[in-house]
């Protein structure tokens, strides 16, 4: 018992690294949670400091999740591996190591399904850059990346076999992410959400 919270207490401390922050004020002396949308997360890193710091930082979120739900495995606990990216997940957007100004849970939450659920990762992945394609919103392709995912749990239930846990903590993370895009709800509502230019 006393190792399962301390793995959870680890990936929780994981996904706390600031890897936005990091990049931002040691590379380019910059705070990127005073630009932009002031979210610390790869977006606003692309939308700050440009594309490497983006891609570094996009890569690294997506790292902590895989690596936080790998850590059941590594230390031989007979926990789901879920459960730990999920301590990540709120690591990264509550993180203790940036005054609990994190992220909106979208790298992060993909790392963890990355480990747990690759073909889902790869649908949700396909679902985000088509999305984008067509709408221009990193946002909006965020959630609908987290939809698809719900969706992909439910439609592989009624093919295959139902995993449960699966299903529960995909809706969970999805609807977290949404909830966690609630400004930018409003301002693609308002039609005041910056668009990409590259794609
Ligand atoms: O992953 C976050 C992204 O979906 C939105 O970021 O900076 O445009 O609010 P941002």
């Amino acid at each position: 018992m006393v190792q399962i919270i301390l793995v959870l207490i680890l990936a929780y401390l994981l996904g706390s690294i600031p890897s936005g922050l990091i990049i931002g004020k040691v590379f380019y002396k910059t705070d990127i949670r005073e630009h932009g949308s002031g979210n610390l997360g790869g977006t606003n890193t692309f939308r700050t400091l440009g594309v490497k710091a983006g891609l570094v930082v996009t890569l690294s979120d997506i790292l902590k999740g895989t690596l936080a739900a790998s850590l059941p495995v590594l230390f031989n606990l007979d926990i789901n591996p879920l459960l730990a990216g999920v301590f990540a997940v709120i690591g990264h957007t509550y993180p203790i190591f940036a005054g609990f100004r994190g992220g909106k849970a979208v790298a992060t939450s993909g790392g963890v399904l990355l480990f747990c659920a690759p073909l889902m990762f790869f649908t949700l992945l396909l679902a985000f850059f088509i999305s984008l394609y067509i709408t221009k919103y990193v946002s909006l392709a965020s959630m609908i990346a987290g939809i698809t995912a719900v969706l992909f749990a439910i439609i592989t239930g009624f093919i295959r076999d139902w995993d449960i846990p699966l299903l529960v903590v995909v809706f969970l993370l999805a609807s977290f992410v949404i909830y966690r895009h609630r400004t930018n709800i409003k301002r693609i509502i308002n039609k005041t959400e910056p668009k990409i230019k590259w794609l």
